[in-house]
């Protein structure tokens, strides 16, 4: 039931921990277009305590995401689980009829991707992934200077999600100062490290700058300062497009950049670059720069308030299922490089895996120069 003749959208939302609260935020900021009808959670309790924080006890509470599908009424799924968990989640959402919007990232494998774009089609139900980074004021501001040819031909462009996480609490319930990892410190439910998870959002800020296939992917790991990982914790990809132009992901929990910046571009024109709440620009032969700047956002209630929009059908879907398995490509692309320390290419399908065995488009990857000096 993707279109509900009711006014508004009945909301269930399955993993109650720390993001959860985020959506909530965003859910009950609509409260005319959609409504919190149903917690799940293995932890009922948490679930109990999420319905009675955000909707005075009103929705339901569950131990499964299967009995919240069995029993509730409800025509969206909001997924907030680790990401292990993701593709059943969808899967059976799906296989409801309910219209999903899903943590990033889409799934842990891309060929689980593959199964969940399948069902997706097949049931015709609305996905949306959730990237909520796609709705900073500022983002857009850039992406609506750059469609209309102000920088001329993009170049370079430079997508940065970081941070130094050092006092824990921003994830999960953790309380003190040593960071409990908790399912993130187990690859087989993370799919990854740093990168799938804080870099996801780089990725796919990166790809919607770009408006351009991604067809080649570089990629070096590290892990600095999080040494209670096994996995990095900060990733720096090279991506290259079909466009020609040439792209970098920078994403850490080890550190943060001046400024707060969170993209760059130049291009045959000039240049620009943003944070949360700024975007500057300076054309080439301008003495100065220019500063737009925005009042800060709450993304989450953007983005939720987008997805209602979607499932309406009053909007285009920003991160619909092949868009997100495009991110997904990317990461997995960027480990495999890594691993390989070498340059991959990537197929046209998104959900699958870079391949070793080619150059890439018609774009330039080195120049044979000699070393010998009488050459
Ligand atoms: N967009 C963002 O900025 C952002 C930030 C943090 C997390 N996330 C994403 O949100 C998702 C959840 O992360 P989190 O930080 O909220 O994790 P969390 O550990 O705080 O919460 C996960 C919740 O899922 C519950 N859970 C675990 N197994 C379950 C099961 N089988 N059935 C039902 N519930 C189950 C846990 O009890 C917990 O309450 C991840 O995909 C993560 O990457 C996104």
């Amino acid at each position: 039931m993707t279109t509900p003749a009711q006014d508004k959208l009945r909301v269930g939302i399955l993993g109650a921990g720390g993001i959860a609260r985020a959506h909530a935020i965003g859910w009950t900021a609509h409260p005319e277009r959609a409504e919190i009808v149903a917690f799940a959670d293995i932890d009922t309790e948490r679930a109990q305590q999420m319905s009675d924080t955000w909707t005075g006890g009103k929705a339901l509470a569950f131990g499964t995401g299967e009995a919240m599908l069995a029993e509730a009424e409800i025509d969206v799924v909001d997924i907030c689980l680790p990401h292990h968990l993701h593709t059943d989640a969808i899967i059976a959402a799906a296989n409801a009829g309910k219209a999903v919007l899903c943590e990033k990232p889409l799934c842990t494998t891309l060929a689980d991707a593959a199964r969940i774009r399948d069902v997706v089609r097949e049931t015709g139900v609305v996905f949306m992934g959730a990237h909520n980074q796609l709705f900073q004021p500022s983002l857009l501001e850039a992406r609506r200077l750059m469609a209309g040819g102000f920088l001329g031909t993009p170049y370079l462009l430079r997508s940065i999600e970081t941070f130094q996480s050092r006092t824990w609490q921003q994830f999960g319930n953790g309380a003190g100062t040593q960071r409990d990892w908790g399912w993130r410190s187990d690859v087989r439910q993370t799919g990854g490290g740093e990168l799938i998870d804080t870099g996801y959002h780089g990725t796919y800020r990166l790809l919607s700058l770009a408006g351009s296939r991604p067809v080649e992917v570089t990629a070096v790991l590290s892990r600095f300062f999080q040494q209670g990982l096994s996995t990095e914790d900060t990733a720096m990809v090279i991506v290259r497009f079909e466009s020609g132009a040439v792209g970098e992901i920078l994403t850490s929990w080890a550190l943060d950049v001046v400024g707060n910046k969170h993209f760059e571009v130049q291009g045959e024109l000039g240049a620009l670059s943003g944070g949360p709440v700024s975007v500057e620009h300076q054309l080439y032969g301008w003495e100065d720069s220019a500063t737009k700047r925005f009042e800060p956002v709450h993304t989450f209630t953007l983005e939720i308030g987008h997805f209602i929009d979607v499932v309406r059908g009053d909007a285009p879907n920003p991160s619909d299922i092949d868009e997100t398995a495009r991110t997904l490509q990317v990461i997995k692309a960027a480990y495999l490089s890594a691993d390989l320390g070498r340059t991959v290419q990537l197929p046209e399908d998104p959900t699958q895996p870079a391949t070793v065995d080619g150059a890439s488009a018609a774009t330039p990857t080195g120049v044979t120069v000699s070393d010998d000096s009488k050459a």
